[in-house]
């Protein structure tokens, strides 16, 4: 129901080109109504002080069964609902099924969870993974068709150096028996040489160059390299419930760069300087953008460019989002605009999101991996946390390590997704494990104790023949839980504009606070039928907007916990 809409044409006599749906907002106290009109933005136009316009437009306004009185106070036109006839709208509404058609036809790409291959991923890579796959699900509850791409780093000289660490000290069948972790020991070693004498540089680089001339026994070795490597990426992708469409990296979209330096030729938009080929970007106060080192090989911008011509040949993007640390700021800015400068015609679809940093609380988690932050290990820490916290709870759980897992998984998500995309946040594991306050647990448990409610009602009064919804008993903390569930679909579309999940994040938990000061003050099963029934419609309005909820922030609902 759109609330602001219906009670902004009740007004009778309007000032032309003002929208006051717009205008009308959610009152912050029940004394002052529900929702009011504040009046003080009209008095410059109509020379009147605010007090006086608000009642002006009061006696203007029409009947309606949905207004219950009307009052205006300091200047504010506040707007009292009628609670039965309002809630019955509103759940009727929530209740049914219903796709949303805003995005349909309409693509989006987004680009996020890259990591650099060969390396381990490290707790950084949770906020582009989780706040990538909760936009992709918002996106994909407005009806757009989502990509999800991620830009594989498997370019550049580290692979150069882990190979020469192999010829060196190590041999393949390492890599292949302890995958990730050889190719780390391989890496450090070679590099601690290269500290050492100046020659190892230029054997990274020339076994690298090998790599890109595809040489007979290189290639096969960095290509079990990457195989291995991006398997390990992807099982714990998998771990954290992301998936990807299309894994093409930065050495697929290399092929291309040759192409794209013909292009920029042609189109005089290169310049030579040191020896390098760069697209010269003064005018617009940003440094060159370098599209080919002067050895002739491609950087990360010219290789990103070349991606997004083939990704839009191959997708029709409407969209095409990137999702990197707000570090890669000027990588994007350079290279979207040399994509406008070459009119490609896609380049205004082209869009960088970034966000803020995420760290641990220091020494919190030991690692066998040195002093690096690696993301399994954070993984396996928070669920080992939720085994405990599970071992702890007094009833039976059905599958203790399914609920272990799908906690702490949330536990993990809430923890990037409660905060604003764009600040930097620590992570602090033991807070997040409490059930009271704000924590995924809490939520999870709020949810279940919907669960719980519903099942006693199906086995109870559920099965008599009355289906009548009372709503005269709502009291103020049961409609307060109504309108926010009737929000909740524009709050996702405000979250989805700001490409920040966080907003979603904060309204699940709100409707799981509003829930839990309704249970405190009502006694759900209790009351005539109909009385019941129409509480019952509320909660499974609830279950349903909540279960949306946690799907769009990545956390899994329990039956139980
Ligand atoms: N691999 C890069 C990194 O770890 C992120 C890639 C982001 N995506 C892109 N198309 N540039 O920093």
């Amino acid at each position: 129901m759109n609330i602001k809409k219906m009670l902004a044409d009740l007004i009778g006599e309007k000032i032309e080109n003002i929208n006051y749906e717009d205008l009308i907002i959610e009152s912050i106290s029940s004394d002052k109504g529900d929702y009011c009109l504040p009046c003080f933005s009209f008095s410059k136009i109509l020379k009147k002080n605010p007090n006086q316009i608000a009642l002006d437009i009061m006696s203007s306004l029409k009947k309606s069964d949905y207004v219950e009185k009307v009052e205006v106070v300091q200047g504010y036109l506040n707007f009292f609902l009628n609670i039965k006839a309002v809630s019955n709208v509103i759940l009727a509404d929530v209740n049914k099924d219903k796709e949303l058609t805003l995005g349909s036809g309409k693509v989006v790409c987004i680009d996020y969870g890259s990591p650099n291959l060969a390396k381990y991923l490290h707790i950084g890579h949770l906020k582009t993974l989780i706040i990538g796959e909760s936009l992709s699900r918002l996106f994909e509850m407005f009806g757009y068709t989502v990509k999800r791409l991620n830009f594989v780093g498997d370019y550049g000289t580290p692979f150069g150096k882990i190979i020469g660490g192999i010829q060196l000290f190590g041999s393949i069948e390492e890599v292949k028996k302890r995958g990730n972790d050889a190719l780390q020991d391989y890496y450090i070693k070679f590099n601690q040489l290269e500290a050492q004498d100046e020659k190892y540089t230029q054997l990274a680089r020339d076994i690298f160059k090998k790599i890109e001339q595809k040489d007979e026994e290189i290639y096969p070795i960095y290509e079990t390299i990457v195989k291995i490597s991006l398997k390990d990426a992807i099982e714990k992708f998998k771990l954290l419930g992301v998936e990807f469409d299309d894994y093409r990296g930065e050495m697929y979209f290399n092929q291309f760069v040759p192409e794209l330096i013909e292009r920029l030729k042609r189109q005089n938009l290169l310049s030579i300087s040191q020896g390098a080929q760069i697209v010269d970007l003064s005018e617009y106060d940003m440094p060159p953008a370098i599209m080919l080192k002067s050895d002739g090989t491609s950087l990360y911008a010219s290789r990103d460019l070349s991606a997004s011509i083939v990704r839009y040949h191959d997708y029709k993007f409407d969209k095409m989002i990137y999702l990197t640390a707000v570090e890669q700021d000027l990588h994007f800015k350079q290279w979207f605009k040399v994509a406008e400068l070459m009119h490609e015609d896609y380049a205004s679809r082209l869009e960088h999101v970034s966000y803020g940093r995420f760290s641990l609380p220091d020494g919190k988690i030991s690692s066998r991996r040195g002093k690096q932050a690696v993301l399994v290990d954070l993984i396996e820490y928070v669920l080992s946390k939720a085994k405990d916290v599970i071992k702890d709870r007094k009833f039976e759980i059905e599958k203790p390590l399914e609920v272990a897992k799908k906690v702490s998984r949330a536990v993990l998500n809430y923890s990037v997704l409660k905060v604003e995309r764009g600040k930097d946040c620590v992570f602090d594991v033991e807070k997040a494990f409490s059930f009271e306050g704000e924590t995924a647990p809490y939520m999870q448990y709020t949810y279940t104790r919907i669960e719980s409610i519903l099942r006693k009602y199906n086995e109870g009064i559920g099965n008599s023949k009355n289906a009548e919804c009372d709503y005269s008993c709502f009291n103020a903390d049961a409609f307060l839980l109504t309108k926010m569930m009737n929000s909740f679909e524009s709050d996702c579309w405000q979250a989805l504009v700001k490409r920040d999940p966080s907003f979603v994040a904060k309204r699940v938990m709100d409707l799981c606070k509003a829930f839990n000061k309704f249970y405190t003050s009502t006694k759900v099963l209790e009351g005539t039928i109909s009385e019941i029934n129409a509480k019952i419609k509320l909660l499974n309005g609830l279950k349903k907007i909540l279960k949306q909820g946690f799907d769009l922030i990545c956390i899994d609902s329990l039956k139980e916990m």
